[in-house]
């Protein structure tokens, strides 16, 4: 098939997302000028650069909520940590999913421990083997096609990373014990158990 993105695809539903898999989760905890904690998962996050390392994610809110919580409280704070999301916390990281009110720590609503980060205010998902604690750099707005909605990308620099050593194996991370998980489109994810090296060509 081909589809122009400006009509209707004729499948039952969109398949976008699925063409752009598998899209790692950042599992995002900030905090509100007023203190309140917030933790969410966006599939549209990635790193965007090295040195400095840089991470991005994107954020879709409709009326009467174009601003999500993560968004709102790092453009008014400057401060994130990405936490990694494993198959062992698949459904806690559902759960943080939830439309709750910006009151709602969802730390507390999916039974999960916060430990300090160390450069930054917001708190780290304690049972998350990697967590990057970031500073805010900028916000990109992008085009939305949806009246009164907001689409847009944020971009941190990456200023502190914790990795847990029990994921450490002769000083490399063990992606196959971590099994980080990914979205795949539609309600389905994937998590990651088969790794091979491919060395780049001379
Ligand atoms: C696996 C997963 C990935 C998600 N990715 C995104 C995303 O990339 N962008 C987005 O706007 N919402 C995404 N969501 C939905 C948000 O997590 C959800 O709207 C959440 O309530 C936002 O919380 P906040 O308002 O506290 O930031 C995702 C949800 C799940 C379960």
């Amino acid at each position: 098939m081909f589809w122009n993105t400006n009509e209707l695809h004729g499948l039952p539903h969109n398949p976008f997302k699925s063409c752009v898999a598998p899209r790692p989760i950042g599992w995002i905890s900030s905090v509100s000028a007023d203190g309140h904690i917030n933790l969410a998962p966006y599939s549209f996050f990635n790193a965007v650069g090295s040195e400095p390392p840089m991470v991005m994610f994107s954020s879709t809110g409709v009326a009467p909520r174009p601003t999500k919580d993560t968004v709102s409280n790092i453009e008014a704070t400057g401060e994130f940590v990405c936490n990694m999301v494993t198959w062992e916390l698949r459904d806690q990281m559902n759960a943080t999913s939830a439309p709750a009110p910006a009151e709602t720590n969802e730390f507390e609503l999916a039974g999960l421990e916060m430990e300090p980060s160390k450069l930054v205010k917001p708190p780290r998902v304690k049972a998350a083997p990697i967590q990057m604690e970031c500073t805010y750099v900028k916000t990109i707005d992008l085009p939305c096609d949806t009246p009164g909605g907001r689409n847009v990308m944020i971009i941190g620099q990456v200023i502190g990373i914790r990795i847990n050593d029990a994921f450490l194996i002769d000083g490399k991370i063990d992606m196959e014990k971590i099994q980080p998980l990914a979205r795949m489109g539609y309600q389905d994810y994937s998590s990651v158990e088969k790794i091979f090296t491919l060395n780049r060509p001379k």
